[in-house]
């Protein structure tokens, strides 16, 4: 069966990256030319996915203006003569179906997924968390990989992960593998932390904000109770589905698809110098003016 829904969660707020996100989503914040949510749909589109339903909350408006169609927009470029612009907004015309729900509590991420429940029914759908791009410009191959492996019929959940420094393992639902894989590799997840300590990791996979799930993953939330940060976590519904002794599937990204986390300052300015480094029309004049800036300071 071909996986079609995606729910993106983006009711977050943000609040790492104060005060840019003070009145406008993390989601909007743009990273090179493009806001970070439009990355996220490229990608699942790129993958197959057709249908989003996005799980915001308040003051998220600025996103679902985002993906509608502007017909005043349209028209003053056209009268002004700006009409080459308008290849900017082909995204507005794709073959995507928008849906929206709102979290009305920060209850988590966990919380959040519920909220989708109605909407995928009992098909299996995608996960992909909105503050997070995969591969340079969204060029990601892995949710398709993630899909073929569930829809093989040997996993109930698979999620993507990428290795991170040892003092980065707080930050992330961290696995533990049955055995430890190379690139681009799949393996069996025994438990998942979320946020461990330095100490209480058992490795240093972290969860990549992709994940495929069928609608067990409902149940296992409804059983959830508020975990790390007294919020219903996505990774303690995973390690009860672990527990009721379902097969869980972890994927390790390859090297050419790293994952950007624009959920703090130190990696939201990383993924922006590298889009802006990797541009094709500025990218070249960029890595010039870096270098400029670099040997000045030096
Ligand atoms: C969430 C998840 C965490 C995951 C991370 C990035 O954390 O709870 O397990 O590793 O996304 O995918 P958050 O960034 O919402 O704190």
């Amino acid at each position: 069966m071909q996986i079609t829904n995606a729910v993106v969660p983006v009711a977050g707020m943000g609040t790492r990256l104060l005060p840019a996100t003070k009145s406008q989503p993390k989601e909007m914040l743009p990273v090179g030319k493009r806001p970070v949510v439009q990355y996220v749909v490229d990608e699942l589109r790129r993958n197959g996915l057709r249908q989003v339903l996005l799980i915001t909350g308040s003051g998220k408006h600025s996103i679902e203006n985002h993906f509608d169609v502007d017909p005043v927009l349209i028209r003053f470029l056209r009268e002004t003569n700006k009409e080459a612009l308008l290849k900017e907004l082909d995204f507005e015309r794709q073959d995507m179906r928008y849906f929206y729900t709102r979290q009305k509590m920060q209850l988590g991420l966990g919380d959040a997924i519920l909220h989708a429940a109605e909407f995928t029914g009992n098909k299996p759908f995608v996960v992909a968390l909105g503050d997070s791009i995969i591969g340079r410009h969204a060029q990601s191959r892995t949710l398709s990989k993630m899909m073929e492996i569930f829809t093989s019929g040997t996993a109930e959940a698979v999620i993507a992960f990428e290795e991170v420094p040892e003092e980065e393992v707080h930050h992330y639902g961290i696995a533990e593998p049955e055995t430890m894989p190379k690139d681009g590799e799949k393996f069996v997840i025994r438990d998942l932390i979320e946020k461990p300590s330095k100490d209480e990791a058992p490795s240093r996979l972290a969860v990549a904000a992709r994940y495929v799930f069928s609608q067990r993953i409902y149940e296992a939330l409804r059983e959830t109770k508020p975990g790390k940060g007294g919020e219903i976590q996505l990774t303690d519904a995973i390690r009860l589905l672990i527990r009721g002794g379902e097969r869980v599937v972890g994927v390790k990204l390859p090297p050419d698809e790293a994952r950007y986390d624009i959920g703090n300052h130190e990696s939201y300015f990383q993924a922006f110098i590298d889009f802006a480094l990797h541009d094709p029309e500025y990218g070249e004049r960029m890595r010039a003016f870096c270098r400029e800036l670099l040997n000045e300071n030096h």
